[in-house]
């Protein structure tokens, strides 16, 4: 194949094409994919000791920028081109162009005289500057020359909010890694850093007025181990910014283009400024800094008035310090335990005359009313306020941004109300879950489970918004939040390589989304992360092993994947697979159990061993009908996940457990013919942290129909309790041999959770899993 056939269409394959030259020729398979890139077949430009990069203005920005490049072009190639302002010879020549019509945009033509990257603004010449740089061979600084194909590149943003999130309180880096987590997102087209500066477990910015909160609130005596396991490490910790600093990174940021959004997260998450400022709590304190993790129930006291004034003070503080348009007030997980008790905030309830209404409750409103105030203040000094989703609750202040984080449904209405918004939904871009399901060979992580492919697959635009209301949706931003992550190397093996499909997902055009072209272009990528000395997750190296049912012949199907060209090879009796196990050459067929091993070999080099067992029984790939609906975000296959041969494990979020929610099982399998069964067993999950309880009543029937059920066996459980731990259960209900051709499963879930609880009163949710027919 030659190069002139890669048109933007076809430049997904440019994979197959070996690596050119031995490196020597730029190739423009890079991340995130750009708009349009028309490769053609004449004379490519060289890039050698006597290439100049050419400015046409004297700007700052602009003398920065090829600064960059000329940098850049050093790192990757050992050639620094000098900075001229000629337009003759061989020269790569950075412009503005006004006719581009996106702020960011830029165009990249390259022939045999000439580089040109103009952008609309500076910021787009930085962006086809950085296009430029991850398209050169990585050649180790070793290059005499090298080959860029004639190409002409027009490339535009699709968000103009891009951001990541770092949480900088629970676990503490310096501003030397903040300034390489800044480089992070500039490699990937990031323009907005959302600093998490201040949480209950420590205040991380120094602010004039308030010293205390430096000198008591960055420090914590010791810190929990693991899950909040009860158990201490005994060891003191601590670590702010100073405003020097701090006005350092922010120019640091921008001069990439990148601008820092601070978020001040209150009125909760504020243990840490209690810890050093008692009496703007409601109890007066003491307080510690807090030395768990969780959702601390010591807030700020609403009805003080010298919470209002620090809260003024602190934000003039950081819009002096920040540029940025907009500054984050927090308002997520607000515990409104102590504002019910609280003689002030009641006062002030009263006074205000908030009353529950609406589905709000008076406390609720209490909260809407702080974080107007701090917008009121931030729109007197000329910013706006951005904030959680949980501001939507008891009414959102004028003009605020809303970050909907718990799932999609907050965003959802903020743009119906016609506020913007930020699409920040855990499910999808929370880099504090789990990348693999692999857990035991996994730094420990807070839970849940989000691979590369489910961040790559995320849609920021809701389809229930009117092209109007669509418009709100301004961005995308992943979050990091640190709890789990106790170095910055660990912060960076969460963000990478998720940073990289998120920087698709903010940056490309949906059209030119395509997983499979994605990770070969990032098995390309991930050598820029090595030469940069990042630290990256390899899971894209392992194999991927998808799982299917055929429900018509009772089959579980298996596909494997890994990226870039290897050769898989497996096992299936759970023995390490060598350079000698079979070869995975197409979909494999199981009728009965398996322990699967797999691997890929790259260069006689092996990955990581990926494991599935598959459990058969006489349920097994038969298809089930589910009669009472599960809960949206917890129905993965429906009804097939139960008999899919796949056992729920650790976490409900797997895809592994079916999750009801005010519904009961109610599953009806078809064995396809008439089979003996003498027992029926089902799991369930629990996690009462989550509102997820056990089953209250399990039941099995037969039928020779589908339609009449005869009850076989049954079996009542008791109300959980607050002792009961969290587990997995498995009830087995035998009953003397019967010939049958269906088997009906109800499981009925806790219709109402018991005082103890915080829940109570309310359904919690039931998780269930696997059944198996012997
Ligand atoms: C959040 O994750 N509490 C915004
Ligand atoms: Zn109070």
């Amino acid at each position: 194949m030659n190069k002139k056939l890669l048109t933007g269409a076809l430049a997904a394959m440019a994979f197959l094409l070996p690596s050119t030259a031995a490196g020597q020729t730029a190739d423009f398979n890079i991340i995130p994919r750009p708009q349009q890139v028309k490769v053609s077949n004449d004379a490519p430009f060289t890039l050698s000791a006597k290439t100049v990069i050419s400015l046409g203005t004297n700007s700052q920005d602009m003398k920065r920028n090829a600064n960059m490049l000329a940098s850049y072009i050093e790192q990757a190639t050992g050639i620094r081109p000098a900075i001229g302002k000629g337009k003759s010879g061989a020269a790569i020549i950075l412009t503005i162009d006004k006719t581009i019509a996106n702020a960011e945009g830029y165009k990249l033509d390259a022939d045999a005289k000439q580089i040109r990257i103009a952008g609309a603004s500076a910021a787009g010449v930085f962006y086809g500057i950085q296009t430029l740089r991850k398209s050169l061979p990585l050649v180790n600084g070793k290059a005499s020359k090298v080959s860029i194909p004639a190409v002409h590149i027009a490339d535009a943003p699709r968000f103009a909010y891009r951001g990541t999130h770092l949480d900088v309180s629970r676990h503490f880096v310096t501003a030397d890694s903040v300034r390489q987590f800044i480089d992070m997102l500039a490699l990937h087209n990031i323009n907005r850093f959302h600093w998490h500066l201040t949480d209950d477990q420590g205040w991380r910015i120094e602010i004039k007025k308030y010293p205390l909160l430096t000198q008591i609130g960055s420090k914590r005596a010791q810190t929990v181990i693991g899950h909040n396991s009860g158990k201490y490490d005994g060891k003191p910790y601590s670590g702010f910014y100073t405003q020097k600093q701090i006005r350092d990174i922010v120019k640091y940021a921008a001069d990439r283009y990148i601008t820092i959004v601070p978020e001040i997260d209150l009125p909760g998450h504020m243990q840490a400024a209690l810890a050093a400022y008692p009496d703007m709590g409601c109890t007066g304190g003491p307080y510690e800094v807090w030395q768990k993790w969780g959702v601390s129930d010591n807030v700020l006291c609403a009805g003080n008035d010298k919470t209002l004034t620090f809260i003024d003070n602190v934000l003039k503080e950081i819009t002096q310090l920040f540029p940025s348009k907009y500054i984050h007030v927090g308002g997520d997980e607000c515990p409104k335990t102590q504002w019910q008790k609280c003689p002030k905030c009641q006062a002030r309830i009263k006074a205000l005359n908030l009353e529950a209404k609406d589905g709000h409750s008076a406390e609720e409103r209490l909260q809407s009313y702080i974080i107007t105030h701090a917008s009121n203040y931030l729109k007197s000094l000329g910013r706006n306020t951005i904030g959680w989703d949980e501001i939507l609750e008891g009414g959102l202040a004028e003009g605020a941004t809303v970050m909907s984080w718990r799932g999609e449904s907050g965003g959802i209405a903020a743009a119906k109300q016609h506020h913007d918004v930020v699409m920040t939904p855990n499910s999808y871009l929370y880099f504090d879950y789990y990348q693999s399901l692999d857990k035991a060979n996994e730094p420990l992580a807070i839970g849940g489970y989000l691979p590369l492919e489910t961040v790559y697959s995320y849609e920021p635009m809701p389809k229930e918004l009117t092209a109007d209301e669509a418009r709100h949706i301004i961005g995308v931003q992943a979050n990091i939040w640190t709890e789990y992550m106790p170095t910055f190397k660990q912060m960076q093996y969460m963000a990478l390589p998720r940073l990289a499909a998120l920087s698709e997902v903010q940056w490309s055009q949906p059209a030119l989304k395509d997983y499979t072209s994605f990770t070969n272009r990032l098995t390309e990528f991930t050598h820029m992360y090595d030469r940069l000395g990042y630290n990256y997750a390899k899971h894209l190296y392992n194999v991927a092993i998808h799982v299917d049912s055929d429900n018509k012949w009772r089959e579980i199907l298996i596909h494997m994947t890994t990226a870039g060209k290897a050769e898989i090879r497996y096992t299936l009796d759970g023995t390490e697979p060598t350079v000698n196990s079979t070869l995975y050459t197409g979909a494999i067929v199981l009728q009965k159990s398996a322990k699967i091993r797999a691997a890929a070999f790259r260069d006689g080099k092996r990955s990581s061993v990926t494991s599935q067992d598959i459990s058969f029984n006489k349920a097994t790939a038969c298809p089930v009908e589910l009669l009472q609906p599960t809960h949206k975000n917890y129905t993965y296959k429906g009804g097939a996940t139960l008999t899919d041969g796949l056992l729920g494990d650790k976490g409900f979020g797997t895809g592994r457990w079916l999750g009801f929610s005010g519904n009961d099982l109610e599953a009806v399998i078809d064995l396809k013919q008439n089979t003996d069964v003498s027992s029926v067993s089902l799991n369930t999950c629990v996690d009462k942290g989550s509102w997820i309880f056990d089953a209250r009543n399990i039941e099995m029937s037969v039928s020779a129909d589908g339609k009449s059920f005869t009850k076989v066996a049954s079996k009542s459980l008791p109300a959980l309790e607050e002792q009961t731990p969290d587990n997995i259960y498995t009830y087995e209900l035998t009953f003397p041999q019967t010939t049958t051709r269906y088997v009906k499963v109800t499981a009925t879930s806790e219709h109402n959770i018991p005082e103890w609880h915080g829940g109570k009163g309310k359904p919690a949710f039931l998780f269930v899993d696997e059944i198996s027919v012997k």
